[in-house]
């Protein structure tokens, strides 16, 4: 554990050679660097969720420690990575102004009214929530060159595949109390997935195009099929496989009929997640 210890991080943006980015290539890649911005705001927007959180948690001394001690760091480097990474390919973005305004809007749609009934339930939609980031940033890896953001990506998957762990071990922790049943546990599972589809990311591409292409903010048309190339960009290389195997998890279901919902589970997931 790294309690003790608060500021060591598993990885440090600091230590990464940004020189090493071929920045014309990364240009050409329009599309997954709206991707890569509106997914920094998502990221640096957690410290407001994490006071939430704790806010929730806060009479568990385990959960809360951990909360603010190394997943709030954790993610909240997550998007100052992405947006070094954007800084310096694209100079002249006004990121610090986009993130304002993607926040504002962005800050009224998370509250303590938008949890789980119960702290068990709660850890499950935040397996998903992890399930949903380890994706995505694998798929971001599959889809670039660049060795720098193949490095980047790949750090913070690695790293969201931890905090699915450590939410996995609290929802055990706290199911134990609660008892919950598969019912209401694929119940949780199958809300927060609903949700994954329109929210946060709709929003936050919303406001990186107002800033990227002002002369196109009223141009609906636009936005809307550039939003679906972007979505059509992850889900290409989007493992469902692996998003399969990590929700599937919290239900607990005996190995003989795994398989069996294994195959539309696939399909769902590639459905849902992004669209
Ligand atoms: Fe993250
Ligand atoms: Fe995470």
């Amino acid at each position: 554990m790294r309690t003790e210890s608060k500021q060591v991080m598993p990885w440090r943006i600091e230590d990464i050679d940004l020189t090493k980015i071929d920045r014309q290539a990364a240009v050409a890649n329009e599309d997954l660097l709206l991707l890569l911005c509106a997914s920094s705001f998502i990221e640096s927007g957690t410290d407001l969720y994490t006071s939430n959180l704790s806010t929730y948690f806060n009479d568990d001394p385990e959960v809360s420690a951990w909360l603010n001690n190394e997943w709030e760091p954790e993610e909240m480097q997550h998007g100052r990575a992405l947006k070094t990474y954007i800084a310096y390919v694209w100079p002249e973005f006004e990121w610090d102004a986009a993130f304002a305004s993607f926040f504002e809007e962005y800050s009224k749609t998370c509250s303590v009214e938008d949890f789980e009934k119960t702290r068990a339930l709660e850890m499950v939609a935040r397996c998903v929530v992890e399930t949903g980031t380890a994706t995505l940033y694998r798929a971001i890896n599959e889809c670039s060159n660049d060795p720098v953001l193949k490095q980047i990506t790949d750090n913070i998957r690695t790293d969201e595949v931890r905090h699915y762990k450590h939410f996995f071990k609290f929802f055990k922790k706290y199911n134990k109390i609660e008892g919950n049943g598969r019912l209401a546990v694929l119940g949780a599972l199958m809300r927060r997935v609903m949700e994954m589809k329109n929210e946060d990311s709709e929003i936050a591409l919303r406001h990186v195009f107002k800033f990227r292409y002002p002369e196109r903010v009223n141009d609906a048309a636009y936005n809307r099929d550039r939003s679906a190339r972007i979505s059509a960009l992850v889900r290409r290389n989007l493992s469902a496989e692996m998003a399969v195997k990590m929700l599937l998890k919290p239900l607990n279901l005996p190995a003989k009929i795994q398989p069996s919902l294994h195959y539309p589970l696939t399909k769902i997931t590639q459905h849902v997640f992004f669209r």
